[in-house]
C-alpha cells in the first residue's frame, strides 16, 4: 500500500510540531519545507525527528527541503509559513506580511501538489484561508483552515480542569472566525453526554468560554510567541481525518455560502472531513443570542478579507 504524504510548509514552531505529530501517528511520509535561508533548519529538524523512529516505532521518510518539487504527490499540505504574533499584537496585525507569504506558498502548492488538500494555519487564519483559495484556484472542498480544532480543544481542556474529569469525556462545539470573537457554544458542551450546565455553574462556564476565546493570547503573554503544541495537534487531527477518510465531524474554517447565511467566506463551522477534504458543512440551529454572536464573528472575517482584497486586488 502506498504511504500517504504530508507536506508542512514552514519549519518553525507550528510546522515542526505538525511534522512531529504526523510522524508519531505514522500518518505517512513527511516533507518539511522552509525558505532557502532556513533549509538547514528544515533538514536538521527532519533528521532529528527521523531518528525518533526506532524509539517511537514509526516508519516514515521525513525530509527537510526548500525545493517545492519535493511536495509533489502530497495528499495534504499544511501551511504554517508566516510570522507569529508577539505580545501586544493581535492576529490581525500580521495580515500584510502573511498574505504575501501565503500567496507565494500557495502558488507553489498549486504547481507542485495540484491534487492536495490544503490546511492553512497561518494567521490571521480566516483571511489566509481566503488567500490560499484565491491563489491556488482549488475547489472549496480542498481548502480548509485550522482554528476550531484548537479552540475547541482549549475550551474542553478548561471545562475538564474545572470539573476535574478526564478531557477524553468532554466534547464541545465552536463556530465563527479565529479571533477573540469566536463563538464557543456551551449549550452543546457535554461530559460523556451530560450537559455541562449540570456539572458547572453558569459563572464557571462563562469563565471557560472567556478563557477559550483569549487562550492564544494567554500563551503569547506567557512565552513571548504564539502557541504551537495544540495548534499543530489540531492541524494533524484534521490531516488524519482526511488521510484515513474517517468522516470525522470537526470544527474547521470551511467555505460557507448559503450555510449559516455566510455568503461565500471561510468561517469556522462543524464539517465532515474525509478523503474528499471538506465533504459537508453541518448546519445546526442557533438560538437568537448565538446567531447574533455568529453574525458578529462572520462580520469580522469579512472585514479581514476586505483588507486582503483592497491591498491585493489580484486576490479579489
Ligand atoms: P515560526 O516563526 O516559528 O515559523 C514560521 C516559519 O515559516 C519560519 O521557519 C519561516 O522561515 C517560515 N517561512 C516564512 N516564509 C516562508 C515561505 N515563503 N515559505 C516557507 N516557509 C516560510 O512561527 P509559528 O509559531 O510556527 O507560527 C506560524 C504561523 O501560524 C503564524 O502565522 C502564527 O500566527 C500561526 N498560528 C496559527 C494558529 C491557528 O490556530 N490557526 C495557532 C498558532 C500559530
Ligand atoms: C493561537 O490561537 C496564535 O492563533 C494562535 O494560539
Amino acid at each position: 500500500m502506498r504511504r500517504a504524504k504530508i507536506s508542512v510548509i514552514g519549519a518553525g514552531n507550528v510546522g515542526a510540531t505538525c511534522a512531529h505529530w504526523a510522524a508519531a501517528k505514522e500518518l505517512g511520509d513527511v516533507v518539511l519545507v522552509d525558505i532557502p535561508d532556513k533549509v538547514g533548519v528544515a533538514q536538521g529538524k527532519a533528521l532529528d525527528l527521523a531518528c525518533c523512529g526506532p524509539i517511537e516505532n514509526f516508519d516514515a521518510n521525513i525530509i527537510g527541503t526548500s525545493d517545492y518539487k519535493d511536495v509533489a504527490g502530497s495528499d495534504v499540505v499544511i501551511v504554517t509559513a508566516g510570522l507569529p504574533r508577539k505580545p501586544g499584537m493581535s492576529r490581525d496585525d500580521l495580515i500584510q506580511t502573511n498574505v504575501k507569504i501565503v500567496k507565494s506558498v500557495s502558488e507553489q502548492i498549486a504547481t507542485h501538489a495540484p491534487d492536495s488538500v490544503v490546511i492553512v494555519v497561518a494567521n490571521p487564519l480566516d483571511a489566509m484561508v481566503y488567500t490560499a483559495w484565491k491563489t491556488t484556484g482549488f475547489p472549496t472542498n480542498r481548502i480548509l483552515g485550522q482554528a476550531g480544532c484548537l479552540d475547541v480543544a482549549r475550551f474542553c481542556t478548561f471545562i475538564a480542569m474545572e470539573i476535574g474529569c478526564s478531557v477524553e469525556d468532554v466534547t464541545a462545539l465552536l463556530l465563527g472566525g479565529h479571533g477573540d470573537d469566536m463563538v464557543p457554544l456551551p449549550r452543546f458542551a457535554s461530559v460523556h453526554g451530560i450537559p455541562v450546565n449540570q456539572l458547572l455553574s453558569d459563572e464557571t462556564i462563562t469563565a471557560c468560554v472567556d478563557r477559550a476565546k483569549v487562550g492564544g493570547g494567554e500563551i503569547v503573554k506567557l512565552m513571548g510567541t504564539s502557541a504551537y503544541y495544540a495548534p499543530a495537534s489540531g492541524s494533524v487531527q484534521m490531516a488524519e481525518a482526511i488521510i484515513k477518510d474517517k468522516k470525522r465531524i470537526l470544527p474547521c474554517a470551511a467555505y460557507c455560502d448559503a450555510e449559516y447565511g455566510v455568503g461565500g467566506y471561510f468561517v469556522g463551522v462543524p464539517c465532515v472531513l474525509g478523503a474528499g477534504g471538506m465533504e459537508q458543512v453541518i448546519e445546526i440551529d442557533l438560538n437568537s443570542d448565538e446567531k447574533v454572536l455568529m453574525d458578529e464573528s462572520v462580520s469580522h472575517v469579512k472585514d479581514l478579507v476586505e483588507v486582503v482584497r483592497e491591498t491585493f486586488p489580484e486576490l479579489v
